[in-house]
């Protein structure tokens, strides 16, 4: 059995006073979680210690949204993996849509950050997904094929996280059929080369879609946005239940 990985990225959102207070108001709410799953959030940057400390113990881990492929050097505005492993990060989320359009990361550099990552011992959490047009054009497995196929060159696939996020249903409420989500998740599996591999979903999961995507034999997990912002509904997500068996 896959151990499932829910994560929440918050993106851009999140003073440090903030992030203290919902993680007052998350603790309590996560303290009896079955230990099929493993809880994880991605802060900003500058939340990390904040979020890391007023969590210790609960067994939730943190992330950080992105890495850099040196350790250091003159990259004004980068963190390198060397900086996060001293406040606790375990993972490193790499090749999210938003950096791949905003700032132009290719993937070759979202390779460099998951090797990077995964020298220093830090679990990447790769992000993959095709836009409206592709899919339409039918071009999604091509275009994930080649992210994947790029992105893991030379990764140990034993160390890993792939998250499957369609760029149209990230903050758009449109969450992709599970069933279509399963399909592109197990087509993932099969690239990675590693039954074993953690594949999540992302893309408007919220707590009235869980559910339904957990039960999905390829989805051992969800990369969360904007219902990871609050801890009720974080809560419930990361409480996700599945049908017991007859
Ligand atoms: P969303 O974001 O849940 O707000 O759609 C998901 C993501 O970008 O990881």
């Amino acid at each position: 059995m896959r151990k499932a990985v829910i994560a929440g990225n918050w993106k851009m959102h999140m003073t440090c006073a903030e992030a203290q207070a919902f993680a007052d108001a998350f603790r309590p709410l996560v303290a009896d979680l079955p230990a099929d799953r493993e809880v994880v959030i991605a802060p900003p940057f500058t939340a990390i210690p904040t979020v890391a400390q007023a969590l210790a113990g609960t067994g939730v881990a943190i992330a950080s949204q992105n890495v850099h492929w040196e350790e250091k050097g003159a990259y004004t505005g980068m963190v390198s993996a060397p900086m996060l492993l001293e406040h606790g990060v375990r993972y490193a989320i790499v090749g999210h849509s938003e950096p791949r359009k905003y700032y132009s990361e290719s993937d070759e550099q979202i390779n460099l950050r998951a090797r990077s990552a995964q020298a220093h011992d830090l679990i990447p959490i790769l992000c993959v997904g095709e836009t409206l047009d592709q899919r339409e054009a039918r071009e999604t497995e091509r275009v994930i094929h080649r992210q994947v196929e790029q992105g893991l060159e030379g990764i140990d696939p034993t160390r890993l996280v792939v998250a499957y996020e369609p760029i149209w249903a990230i903050g758009t409420g449109k969450t992709c059929a599970a069933d279509e989500a399963n399909r592109i998740c197990g087509l993932i599996r099969g690239w990675v080369g590693n039954e074993n591999v953690v594949v999540q979903y992302g893309g408007s999961v919220n707590p009235a879609t869980i559910d339904e995507l957990m039960v999905q034999s390829d989805i051992d997990g969800v990369l969360v946005g904007g219902a990871s912002l609050d801890p009720v509904s974080f809560a419930r997500i990361a409480s996700y239940r599945l049908p017991v068996a007859a």
